[in-house]
C-alpha cells in the first residue's frame, strides 16, 4: 500500500474509548492519522493520545473521510445507525456494539480463536464480542482445539464498567453513599433505604454491597441478553454450532474484570495435568493456577492484564471427560479494546500487503 493507514476510535470519550487510545497510543508509529470521535456533547474536548494532544470531532458522515479502519466504541442503537454510514465509504469497522455480531455476513473475530474470519468480511463490517463472552474464548479455543469442547455452564460475576461510565460512575457514588455506615446491610431493606431509588439505575437495583442477577435486558423466558450472547456469541466465534450452553450472568461490585465459574464437557478425556500443559502455551491465556500458595485469578489483579487469568482447575467429581475452573478478564481490555487492537492488527497487516 505504502502509506501508513489512518484509524479512527469512534466514542473515544468512553470507558472503553480511554482504554483504545492507550492501546493505539502504545502501537502510534503503525498508524498514520489517528482521529478520535464521539457525540455532539464532547466535540472540541482535547484529549491525550501518547504525548499527541487530539480534539474530539462530532459524530457525522465527514469524520470517515480519508480513514481506513475505525473502531467503533459506542451504544448499540448508535452504532446500527453509523456502522453502516462508514462501510459505505469504505472503511472497515471494527464494532464492539450488540448490534451486527449475530448477522451471518458479519464476522465475529478472536485472535485465539478465528482470525482467518477477519478476512471474509462482506460488509466492511467486523464485530467485536461482548466482554463476557470474550473472556472466556483464549481458554475454550485451546481447550477444544485438544478436547473437543460438547458442553459448558457458565456463571458470571460482571464488573460495574461492564455498563460504560455511566456504571463505574454509578458504583462509585453508591459506595460513597454507603461508606462508614457501621451495620448496613444487616437489617431488612436499609440498604434500599439508605440508598434510595434514584440508586438502582443502571443496574436495577443497589450494587454497593449486594449483587444484581440481570445484566443486560429481559429477552424470552427469563433470560437475559447478556446470558443469550454468552451462548450465541461462544458458538459462532469457535464455529460450534451445537455447542451446549448454560449461562447465568451476575453484577458485581468490582470496577474492572469479569469473572466466570465454568463447567466444560469434553469429547475426551482430560486432567488438570492435561489442562495445565494445554493453557501454559495457549496464546492469550495467563494461567493463575497455585491454589496451595495462595495462587489464583482474581478480577482486583486482573486490570490492564493482556491475558485472560484461568485458575482453580479441577476435574469434575461427578461429571466425565469434564473441568471446573475460574477465568477472569479486564473487560476493557480482552473483553473489548485489546480484542479489537488484535482484530485492527490482523485487518492492518492484510491491506498493506495488499
Ligand atoms: N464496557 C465494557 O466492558 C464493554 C465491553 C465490550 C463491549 N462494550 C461495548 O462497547 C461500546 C462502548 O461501551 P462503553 O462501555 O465504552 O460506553 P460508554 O463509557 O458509555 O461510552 C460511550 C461512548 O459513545 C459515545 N456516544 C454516545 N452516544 C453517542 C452519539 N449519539 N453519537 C456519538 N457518540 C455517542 C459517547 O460519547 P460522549 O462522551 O460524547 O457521550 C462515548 O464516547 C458499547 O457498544 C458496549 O456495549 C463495552
Amino acid at each position: 500500500m505504502g502509506r501508513k493507514l489512518n484509524v479512527a476510535i469512534v466514542g473515544a470519550t468512553g470507558v472503553v474509548g480511554t482504554i483504545m487510545r492507550r492501546l493505539i497510543a502504545a502501537e502510534r508509529g503503525n498508524w498514520g492519522e489517528v482521529r478520535l470521535v464521539a457525540s455532539a456533547r464532547s466535540a472540541g474536548k482535547q484529549l491525550e493520545v501518547g504525548d499527541e494532544v487530539l480534539t474530539v470531532r462530532a459524530l457525522d458522515a465527514d469524520v470517515f473521510e480519508g480513514i481506513d479502519i475505525a473502531h467503533f466504541d459506542l451504544p448499540d442503537e448508535v452504532s446500527a445507525e453509523w456502522v453502516p454510514v462508514a462501510a459505505a465509504k469504505g472503511v472497515v469497522v471494527i464494532d464492539k456494539s450488540g448490534h451486527f455480531r449475530m448477522d451471518p455476513d458479519v464476522p465475529l473475530v478472536c485472535r485465539e480463536a478465528n482470525p482467518e474470519a477477519a478476512r471474509v468480511r462482506p460488509k466492511g463490517i467486523i464485530a467485536n464480542a461482548n466482554c463476557t463472552t470474550l473472556a472466556l474464548i483464549p481458554t475454550l479455543a485451546a481447550l477444544n482445539e485438544h478436547f473437543g469442547l460438547v458442553s459448558m455452564s457458565v456463571a458470571s460475576y460482571q464488573a460495574a464498567s461492564g455498563s460504560g461510565k455511566e456504571g463505574l460512575e454509578a458504583l462509585y457514588a453508591q459506595l460513597a453513599k454507603v461508606a462508614g455506615v457501621e451495620g448496613l446491610g444487616t437489617a431488612g431493606s436499609d440498604l434500599r433505604m439508605v440508598l434510595g431509588e434514584e440508586f438502582d439505575a443502571p443496574f436495577g437495583a443497589p450494587l454497593a454491597l449486594n449483587i444484581v442477577p440481570k445484566v443486560g435486558g429481559w429477552k424470552e423466558d427469563g433470560w437475559t441478553s447478556e446470558e443469550l450472547k454468552v451462548r450465541n456469541e461462544s458458538r459462532k466465534i469457535l464455529g460450534l454450532p451445537d455447542l451446549k450452553v448454560a449461562s447465568t450472568c451476575v453484577r458485581v461490585p468490582v470496577a474492572v474484570g469479569h469473572s466466570q465459574v465454568v463447567h466444560a464437557t469434553f469429547d475426551r478425556e482430560v486432567t488438570v495435568a492435561d489442562a495445565h500443559r494445554v493453557l501454559a502455551a495457549a496464546e492469550g491465556v495467563d494461567l493463575v493456577d497455585d491454589p496451595a500458595n495462595g495462587v489464583f485469578p482474581m478480577p482486583a489483579d486482573s486490570v490492564g492484564k493482556s491475558g485472560t487469568q484461568v485458575g482453580r482447575i479441577r476435574q469434575s467429581i461427578d461429571f466425565p471427560n469434564s473441568l471446573e475452573f475460574f477465568v477472569v478478564a479486564d473487560n476493557l481490555m480482552k473483553g473489548a479494546a485489546l480484542n479489537s487492537i488484535e482484530t485492527a492488527d490482523l485487518v492492518r497487516r492484510e491491506l498493506e500487503a495488499a
